[in-house]
């Protein structure tokens, strides 16, 4: 398995068999999520929750029942890809934009699976890819200086607005080696409605494709 987008398949393939029948599935967003979303018409799901409206369309488009979170109660499983995983299985997400919500439905889920090819693994967050951070409108600058002031250097996401109707600050140099701290420090600045790092709430297990296969790593 060289090729990225296979690596991607078959790290989707490796999470079907933790999905059961007549379940309401949590599925995430991204191109992982979409070779994932291809496979589900084969199995016996009762629905699905959405992380963002595009993968709502593509579910819907697929004949799969999309149920709002508000009606579906703790989900069993949430399972999605991510932009940057560490040894403790911490994450950045946010590429996509639809960190926010997928936050939410992994917060409403008993287990996280995140699917990922290599390429993902990192010893640090957030020194190669930025920080996604979700941010009401009027707030941009000044999320922007403090974010600054942490030494931060946001980039504002242009041409772009999350499902929630908010702009995103793509912020690199932030110092990520404690991750669940920072998190909740960038929860703290007003303005801010949910940052890219998922460390609080990490995912549980990860499937992780390489070339020599995919490997299942437990948190
Ligand atoms: C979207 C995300 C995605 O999970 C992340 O960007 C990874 O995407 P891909 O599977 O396309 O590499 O967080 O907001």
């Amino acid at each position: 398995m060289s090729d990225q987008h296979a690596q991607k398949q078959a790290a989707a393939k490796a999470a079907l068999r933790y999905i059961e029948d007549d379940m309401i599935l949590g599925v995430g967003t991204g191109s992982t999520v979409n070779c994932l979303i291809e496979l589900l018409p084969q199995l016996r799901l009762a629905g699905a929750v959405a992380s963002s409206q595009v993968t709502e369309d593509k579910l819907r488009a697929l004949g799969i029942e999309v149920v709002d979170l508000n009606f579906a109660g703790t989900l069993d499983l949430y399972i999605d890809g991510a932009d940057e995983v560490n040894a403790h299985l911490q994450l950045i997400k946010g590429g996509g934009g639809a960190l926010t919500r997928e936050k939410i439905v992994a917060a409403a889920s008993k287990q996280f699976i995140c699917m990922v090819d290599d390429s993902k693994m990192v010893d640090v967050l957030g020194r190669a890819f930025p920080v996604p951070i979700e941010v009401l409108p009027q707030a941009r600058s000044y999320v922007a200086r403090q974010l600054a002031q942490l030494g931060g250097e946001p980039v504002y996401r242009e041409d772009f607005v999350t499902d929630y109707g908010n702009v995103i600050l793509d912020t690199y140099d932030l110092d990520v080696s404690d991750p669940i701290a920072l998190e909740q420090q960038l929860n703290n600045i007003v303005g801010v409605v949910c940052n890219g790092i998922f460390a609080a709430n990490q995912a549980d297990i990860l499937l992780k494709a390489g070339n020599d296969g995919v490997k299942t790593i437990l948190h």
